[in-house]
């Protein structure tokens, strides 16, 4: 039997990856986003909206509901937390209820952000959430959410994403829009993530749903870095050696929303389960980048 797949967040950087992904597994998706483009790809579907859901749902009938979309902009969440709950939290319930209306597996992606930053170490799946912005508070309760409410769920905690061509609105992009225009660029020495390439991402979602072990997973790419680590790996592999990236601290570049000096995180559980596939993040970073050369010529 093909697995129905309803996905939210269609338009996003992740669905990049992940839609082909599940196409060629042979997974039928109905692929949804508040923006639907009239090509019978991306259909329109407002995760605020019960009654959409439900319609769309009811007459689809997913075996599983991958719920991607969110508003993923920190400092418009700051600005607007109504919007960023409304978005985060309601419409993750919104997705919660209708999976356990029909009785499907729910995917639900979070973030590293969920945490203080606080702790010298990457964050296990057991430490204890306390985010600062809202952003990190409305994913967090978007969690809370899906676990009070569903209990066939993955969640699956991303870090910074890599990923979307021209979907991609973060962090890689940025620096190589600059590389295109300034020789030097100005990084922050002082924050520090886990890069998750969204290619790797979406086959370690298959991977692991297929197994239906359920729960809460970190699932980033191997290794730590800095966003001066990155940028550094970005224009080494772009190979423009007319490009500096000069060191600074996060007080050269103040901005609405709180971000915590760490979001590092550790798969530990996929470790445990033999399900870790996530390949060192210079060498995502490293195919990705090239992927941008090839594209661009
Ligand atoms: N990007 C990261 O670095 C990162 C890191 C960790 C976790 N995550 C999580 O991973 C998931 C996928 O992220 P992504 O990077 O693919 O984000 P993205 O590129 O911002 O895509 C999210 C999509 O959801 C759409 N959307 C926003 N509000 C919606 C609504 N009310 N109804 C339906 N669709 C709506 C967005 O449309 P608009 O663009 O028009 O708003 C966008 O197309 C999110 O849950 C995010 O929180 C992301």
């Amino acid at each position: 039997m093909r697995l129905k797949v309803l996905m939210t967040g269609g338009n996003g950087m992740l669905a990049d990856a992940l839609y082909p992904l599940l196409c060629q597994n042979g997974y039928n998706v109905y692929m949804t986003d508040i923006n639907g483009i009239d090509n019978k790809v991306i259909f329109k579907m407002d995760i605020r909206d019960k009654k959409e859901i439900d319609r769309i749902a009811i007459k689809f009938k997913p075996n599983i509901i991958m719920h991607l979309a969110a508003e993923t902009n920190v400092d418009k969440c700051e600005l607007s937390p109504d919007h960023a709950y409304n978005t985060n939290a309601k419409g993750t319930e919104n997705m919660a209820l209708i999976a356990k209306m029909m009785g499907a597996t729910l995917v639900y992606i979070s973030t590293g952000a969920v945490f203080d930053g606080e702790k010298s170490e990457p964050y296990l799946e057991s430490d204890e959430p306390n985010p600062i912005s809202v952003y990190g508070k409305s994913k967090f309760e978007g969690e809370k959410i899906v676990t009070s409410l569903t209990n066939n769920y993955f969640i699956f905690r991303a870090g910074w994403m890599i990923g979307g061509y021209e979907k991609d609105k973060k962090f890689v992009e940025k620096i190589v829009e600059l590389a295109k225009i300034k020789n030097e660029i100005h990084v922050v020495t002082d924050k520090f993530g886990s890069p998750t390439f969204t290619k790797d991402f979406s086959k370690n979602i298959l991977t692991v749903i297929s197994t239906k072990n359920y729960g809460l997973f970190h699932m980033v790419n191997e290794g730590c870095c800095s966003r001066f680590d990155i940028a550094k790996k970005i224009i080494e592999y772009l190979e423009r050696k007319d490009v500096v990236i000069k060191p600074v601290t996060s007080d050269a570049f103040p901005l609405p929303a709180p971000r915590g000096r760490s979001e590092m995180l550790i798969n530990r559980k996929l470790n445990l389960l033999g399900l870790n596939n996530m390949r060192p993040w210079q060498d995502a970073l490293k195919e990705y980048i090239l992927g941008i050369k090839g594209k661009n010529g």
